[in-house]
Formats: C-alpha cells, structure tokens, sequence
C-alpha cells in the first residue's frame, strides 16, 4: 500500500537530492482503466554528491512497463524496483543522462482520489501531497523543481478537452478518433503542482487585464448546464487577481488561468499552476441553490487557491514540514482578501468561532502538533487546522508586532528574496527580521511549541496614586512529545476604557514593552503599570484577537457589559458578551447536570437584547452577538469529565430565558428582515437574513410549535433562509408533521441536485438526542446518498461525528460503535477520508467516564483492524496514546 506502516519521517533527516532534475516530458494516452503515461527525465548528479550514489525515485503501487537509459532498455542488473521506490546504480559522474519511465495506470479504480483517476467521467489527478508518485517513478518532493511538458493523448468524443498546466502550445488529430494536445509551463514547479484534466465540460471565460497590461484568459469549466453557476466564483477570482496587486503587488504570470470542478474531490481544492482544481461545491452557487455561507466560502476558497500562485508555487515548501510557509500564509492572505471585501469584524468574529471550535481542541487533544512539526508518518494527516489556521494567526501576529508598512516590507524582501526558491519557515521569518530589524527569535516559538497558550490576568487600581496594574503571567500546556515550554512572545492588542465609554491616555506605561495599542508579552510574569489615571479604567484586552489564546481574566459582569457597549473595536464587543455568556452556560450545564435550578444573569440578557437592538450596529454583527457560545463551547471551557447532554439541557435552559425575554425584539428583527425580493449575495444583504435568521430559533422556542418556522419554510425564495427554516423546524421540531412535510418538500425539489441534498442530510444529521443515529442509518440508505463520494459521506457521516454532541456521544456508546464500522469500512477505499472522519473524536479523553469507555473500545477496535491504511493508522494510534 501506501508509505511502510510505521514509518516516521523527521525534519532532521532532510537533506538535498543526488541528481538534479532539469527537465520533463510527459505523455499520457488516456484510458479509464489502462491510462499509459511516459515520463522522459532529463538529469545530472549534483555537485558534491557522491559518484556511486544511485538515483532513488518515489513510486506507489505502480506497474512499470518500460525503463530507458538515454533511449536504450536499462539493464536488469541496473536498477531494482520495491514497493516504493525504483533505483537505478551506475550513473554518470558528471554528464547529464535521460531515464525514460513507462507505466500504465487504472484511473477507474482510483478510489482514494489520490494520483489519476476518474470522476463522473473526467480524469482528473491531485498530486498534494505525494499522489505524483502514483502517477509515474519520480522525486516527488517539494524541493525538486522542473519545467514539464504535457503531451495528452485521448478520446475526442469522450474527451474533448485536453488539460494542463502552464501555456497551451498546440494539438492536432492523432488518428483513428484520437485528438492530443500540448501544454508547456515555463515555471519551474514540485510534482504535487501537477495537473491533467481530461473530458467533455462547459466554459465560462471572461479575461483580465494585469497591472502591467497582460490580458490573461479566465477559464472555469464545469458539468454542462452548470455554466450559469460559476458566474460568482468568476466574480471571486478576478477580485482576488486585483486585490493581490493592489495589496501584495503580486501579478499573474501565465497568459491562461482554468478553473475546474469536480465532484469527487478529498479537500476543498488544489492550486496546480495555472489549473487549480476544485470540490464543485466551492464553486457552483446561485441563489436558489447556495446559502450565503457558501457563497462567502466560494469567494474565500477561488481566492486562497489564486493567492497560493505566488504564496506556494512561486515561492513552494523545501519538504512538507514547512506546509504552514504556504498554508498559514496563504489562509491569512485569503483571510485578508474576505475582510475587504465584507466586513472586518464579522468576518474577524467568524474567522475566531471557527479557530476556537476547531483549532484550540486539536491543540489541546492527543493530535496536537506545533504549526511547523518535527515528524510524520502520514502527511496527509497534517493538512490540519493547526497548521492551516493557527498558522495564519502566527503570519497575523507578525505583521502586529511590526505594524502594516514593515509587514508589507518584510513581505516584498520574501518575494524578492525566494522567487523561484522552495523554502523554509527560517528562510521567511529572516525576512521580516531583515526588513525591520527587530529579533523574532523568541516568537518563532510560536511555530514549534504546540498548545494554545493560557494567559491569566489580574488587575488593581489605585486612586490615590492615578495607577492601574495588570499581572500578567503566561502558561504554555503540556503537549505530545513536548512536555515543558519556554514562555512566548505574545502580542495582545488593549485599550483602557473609561466609565463614560471613551478611552484614557496614559502618562506612562511600565513593565512591558508597549507598541502603540500593543502590549508585548514576552516572560513567564510581568506586570504593567499605567500612571496618569483619574478613573479606575476597565481594560480590554486581545482586541482583535490579536494573539490565538486562551485568556483568563476575572472581570466583573458589569465590566465586560461596559466592553460590550463601548469598544470602539467591534471585535472587543462581541469577546466580552461572549465571556459574559459562557460562565453563565457553564454554570447552567453543571446546575443541569446535578439536578438544580438554572439561574441567568439579568446583566447578560439586557446587553444582548440591547445590542441585538442597536440599529446603529450592522446586522451581520448584530446576528454574531445572538449566536450564544456553542455545546462545543461549553465542553471546551468545562474541559473534562463532559456529559453533552447535561451541557446542551443547560444551554437550552438559557435559551429558553433569553427568548422569553427577548421575544418583542426577536419578532420585530424577523419580521423587518424578511428577506423577500431580489436576492444579492453581497455582504451587506447576507447580513439582514443572517440576522432574521438568528432571530428565528428564538422565536421557535418562545413560540413552542412551528407554525412560525413552517412559514418561514414556505415563504423563502432563496438556499439561506429555506435551509435556515428547514434546519429550526429539524432540530426543534423534528416529530412534527410540518417538519415532515418540509424535509420532502425540500428532497423532491431538490433531489436532482447533490450538493443541495447535502444540506439536507446535514441538517438531519445534526438533529440532537438518541434517535440521530437511527436517521443517519437510514438515510445512509437513501438513493441520495453514495459512500463512494468524499461530499456525501462528509454531509451524513462527517457531520453527526462532528457537529452533533448529543446525537453523537450516546451514553449507551452506539455513536461511536457506528463511527467505528464507518472507519473500517471507508478505509480501504478512500484513506484520507477515513482518517479526516476519525479525528472527530480527538476529544474523546474529555468525556465521562462510561462515555469515554465506549469511546476508548471502539477505538481500540478500530487499532485492531486489518491491513489499516497509514492514514488511520496513525491517527487512531496518536488518539490511543
Ligand atoms: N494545497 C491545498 C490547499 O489549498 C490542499 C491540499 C490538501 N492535500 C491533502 N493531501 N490533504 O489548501
Ligand atoms: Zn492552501
């Protein structure tokens, strides 16, 4: 199979290849069960490497037809082929040599999606991160770059579109209904930047013009008769084009730029050169069809995998320990790109619900890694939340401590400096050392300590004096491999509020280095003392999320309330109303769970109803302050022994508070948004419905049926408040006959459409209590479903594991008993998949004790079973351990 079980890579062992690989001509005669595909190598031994060393290529359960050394079959005493590699011994010294390589490939049966294979009768590859190898023999790494040409022979009726990277340079007939095109790509690019698509699909083209007055042609091809679904994601990319000249004065390089969609795809999409490749559901919407959350997924994703051109392919990754130099940079670009785009705060708010609900417990379960790890058994089980998001929080926390202009000029240093290069995590934060002259020795602790930090905070004023001081002290926890940790430069963005809301200016501050509004973290305890104050100031504190971490502050009610109201960044107001909220619901849960009354604060329910109110405010921010802390919140915070339904029973109870207190405000915000008339999809439209739909589940609750929720469902004319209709009357009604009459009015109009029916399996999936895993068994058996497609398995299994806790977690552990014969039986056929479903229970150790047990043996069982993939295998034995 894959990578030897058992096999682990370290960062210490890199070194550079013996050859260098200067050039490759690919052909492919494509077949979906018998594709031949010729690679033509142009080498030299590297200066400095040995003159006996044999050159050693990667493979991966290929079947080799043919070997030539500078066109003459190779000897059989020349070369040795195993499972994983061919090497080939007496090599020249100096003078460059040709290996010819022939294999032949069965994209047909291709079911982990991983090299060439076929999708509703395309062929597609994607090479990230060690696919090439399943292709042809090759130096599938990183850090070996070449200039490919692409010869692609096949079907004309079948396949009359012939793709792949770089620039086209012709094609012609090839004889007896066969057509062939060439491709050409000047860029020296890794293998896993490959691409070939092969079919019969629909355009849409438009063109750009480049800062310089280049005009490049935009392709993105789709199924036919989905042509007018991808007018939005062509809308994201020429945005993304002119933001990255306007903001990393970053230029496209090729005369051409495609697009393509596929329906089986294992991730979101890939950045090949010039042919990115994407899950169709990142590309398709309309309003009919897409909910607003997927239209501001599709502008994020179009411009992470365009922003990846320069931040991945220009400048690629020396070996895949230094994933997060493209990743984390390119997330926090892209991350950039959305807040322009839409507005700042809400998206920053999003951007840190998702951080928190994905990234912290990673870090502080049995799968944490530092953003830059050490080692690896299987790469891509590091395609993480960790290293995709914590490492653009990382890139952020750089360009806050040196500020905008020494950011940007340690960005363009990057640019000049590594063009071409593949580099290292050193090679990048040398940059911005060199462009601003400060020493980041001590923050790049943030990409080799894992575990989010813990920063406890405490506060005293003296009137007499005018002096306010902060203690601050710093705790990194234990993490796999990496028990104790050095402290870490911590940037945390404050203000100093007044009683009247307004900000104070202080005479001095001392003890910790200030920059502007930031204060610089840098020992284990530090306390700052600030002079020159009339009036005891209540501090905020991590504005903007400046530093990914865990804060404990004691504050009053009424001093976050006092946040919540009067901070100028809007950010600050929503962090304080929801560390208003979430002690509330914790002590809700812990009151469920032993049986005694639940008590809300007043203070909480009056600053959310007035700040829901505040007309002043956009509703989209006004939507995030309703969204309460999350059950996975909740269970976070409490952090062990987790009973989920003690945790949603005490949620729901001050829901249930809230909505009756709220119940004149929720109607009218319901009922002035309502949604109704020409849909757009832009920011500002999306923040109204985002906000009546907030409103609803509210209004459900203090309602007690769904006659209003039945309503809503009958009288949507777009995806986002049909699916938000449909998903309140699931989860708050699911018995009910109108939720009955919903779901198949939902099914039958959309049942020719399987990304819509996605949402549908979704919202079923997600519906809490014991019966969730009866329905997701059944629906398993619907004609809708397919196990063999990455989105529906994702939708239905990936969803109930992942975001349905009490579903989920089932005392009498049939949640996990049933995630465990999902896994095994996935396994052998789509690995990736499989491994990405398991993580699901990465938190397993927080639960009680019977739940834990039950999680524990399944497990166990699934450690035990045969012939696992490395994929799994390795996430089920990090999870064990
Ligand atoms: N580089 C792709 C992206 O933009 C993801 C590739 C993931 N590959 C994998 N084997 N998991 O983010
Ligand atoms: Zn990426």
């Amino acid at each position: 199979m894959r990578t030897e079980s058992g096999r682990i890579i370290h960062l210490t062992d890199y070194r550079p290849t013996d050859f260098v690989l200067e050039r490759v001509d690919l052909t492919f005669e494509l077949d979906p069960t018998e594709t031949k595909c010729t690679s033509r190598m142009l080498f030299h031994r590297r200066e400095g490497a040995a003159v006996d060393a044999p050159l050693v290529l990667d493979g991966d359960e290929l079947k080799m037809t043919g070997l030539l050394f500078d066109g003459m079959p190779m000897e059989p005493g020349r070369f040795t082929e195993d499972n994983d590699t061919l090497t080939i011994r007496e090599l020249p010294e100096t003078a460059a040599f040709e290996i010819t390589v022939d294999t032949v490939i069965n994209p047909e049966a291709n079911t982990q999606l991983m090299g060439l294979y076929r999708t509703n009768g395309i062929y597609c590859t994607q090479c990230e991160a060690e696919g090439f190898r399943r292709i042809t023999y090759f130096y599938d790494r990183p850090d070996v770059l070449c200039v490919y040409t692409v010869n692609i022979i096949a079907d004309k009726e079948s396949c009359p579109l012939l793709l792949s990277n770089g620039n086209f340079l012709g094609g012609a007939g090839y004889g007896e209904g066969k057509h062939f095109a060439a491709w050409f790509d000047p860029h020296p690019k890794p293998s896993y930047l490959f691409a070939l698509v092969a079919g019969d699909l629909g355009v849409v083209e438009d063109t750009f013009t480049t800062m310089s007055g280049r005009e490049v042609a935009l392709k993105i091809y789709v199924e036919h008769g989905k042509e007018p679904r991808a007018a939005y994601a062509m809308d994201a990319l020429k945005r993304s084009m002119k933001w990255d000249e306007e903001v990393f004065s970053r230029e496209y390089d090729l005369d051409i730029f495609m697009v393509v969609a596929v329906s089986d795809f294992n991730m979101g999409a890939m950045e090949n050169k010039g042919l990115n490749v994407f899950n169709d559901k990142y590309v398709l919407a309309d309003p009919e069809t897409a909910t607003d959350a997927d239209y501001a997924n599709i502008e994020a994703i179009i411009a992470h995998e365009y922003f990846h051109n320069w931040t991945g392919n220009r400048i690629t990754c020396r070996d895949w320990f230094q994933l997060c130099l493209k990743e984390g940079l390119t997330v926090y670009r892209d991350h950039e790109f959305s807040a322009d785009q839409r507005s700042r705060a809400v998206k920053r708010v999003a951007e840190v619900r998702h951080l928190k609900s994905e990234q912290f417990p990673e870090d502080a379960g049995p799968l944490a890694h530092p953003v830059r790890p050490t080692k690896y058994r299987e790469i891509n089980n590091f395609y993480t939340t960790t290293v995709y998001e914590k490492g653009a929080e990382v890139t952020r926390m750089i360009a806050t401590i040196l500020g905008r202009d020494l950011f940007k000029k340690g960005m363009d240093l990057y640019f000049e400096r590594h063009d071409g290069d593949a580099a290292t995590i050193e090679d990048f934060v040398k940059c911005f050392e060199d462009a601003s002259g400060r020493d980041l020795g001590q923050f790049s602790l943030w990409y080799h300590q894992a575990g989010t930090p813990l920063v406890t905070v405490s506060s005293a004023f003296d009137q007499a004096k005018g002096t306010f001081t902060l203690a601050l002290e710093q705790m990194v926890p234990p993490t796999p491999g990496q028990s104790a940790k050095e402290p870490m430069h911590i940037p945390l963005r404050f203000g100093l509020l007044l009683p009247d809301g307004s900000e104070a200016t202080p005479a001095s501050i001392d003890g910790v280095e200030v920059t502007g509004d930031v204060l610089h973290l840098t020992k284990r305890k530090q306390v700052a003392t600030v002079t020159g104050l009339d009036a005891r100031p209540v501090v905020t504190l991590n504005r903007d999320f400046s530093a990914p971490i865990n804060l404990h502050f004691e504050r009053t009610p009424a001093d976050l309330a006092h946040i919540a109201r009067h901070d100028r960044d809007l950010f600050a107001r929503w962090q304080a109303l929801n560390d208003l909220a979430l002690p509330n619901l914790v002590e809700a849960s812990r009151n469920a769970r032993a049986g005694t009354a639940i008590a809300v604060n007043s203070l909480l329910s009056d600053t959310l109803i007035e700040i829901a109110a505040d007309e002043t405010l956009e509703p989209a921010f006004r939507a995030q302050i309703l969204a309460l802390p999350s059950e996975a919140d909740i269970a976070r915070e409490l952090g062990s022994n987790n009973d989920p339904d003690a945790i949603r029973a005490g949620r729901e109870a001050v829901l249930a508070f809230l909505a009756s207190e709220g119940k004149a405000l929720f109607a009218t915000l319901f009922e002035r948004h309502d949604g109704k008339g020409s849909f757009t999809p832009d920011a500002a439209s999306a923040g109204r419905r985002a906000l009546r739909n907030a409103a609803l589940p509210f209004l459900a609750i203090a309602d007690g049926q769904p006659a209003r929720a039945a309503q809503a469902f009958a009288d949507s004319d777009n995806m986002t408040d049909l699916s938000a209709a449909l998903g309140v009357l699931a989860h708050r009604f699911p018995e009910a006959e109108e939720t009955q009459a919903a779901l198949e009015t939902f099914r039958a109009r959309f049942a020719e459409n399987a990304l819509v029916l996605d949402k549908w399996f979704a919202i079923q999936a997600t519906i809490p209590g014991e019966g969730a895993l009866g329905r997701v068994q059944q629906l398993m058996q619907s004609p809708h479903f397919n196990a063999a497609n990455p989105n529906r398995v994702r939708a239905l299994v990936g969803t109930f594991a992942f975001s349905n806790p009490t579903g989920f977690n089932r005392l009498d552990g049939e949640g996990y008993r049933f995630l465990a014969s999902q896994i095994l039986q996935i396994d052998p056929k789509n690995p990736q998949l499989a491994a990405r479903i398991l993580t699901s229970m990465r938190s397993w150790r927080s639960l009680e004790g019977v739940r834990a047990e039950h999680a524990l043996n399944a497990l166990r069982r699934i450690a035990a079973g045969e012939k696992l993939s490395a994929d799994v295998a390795d996430i089920v034995e990090r999870m064990l351990n």
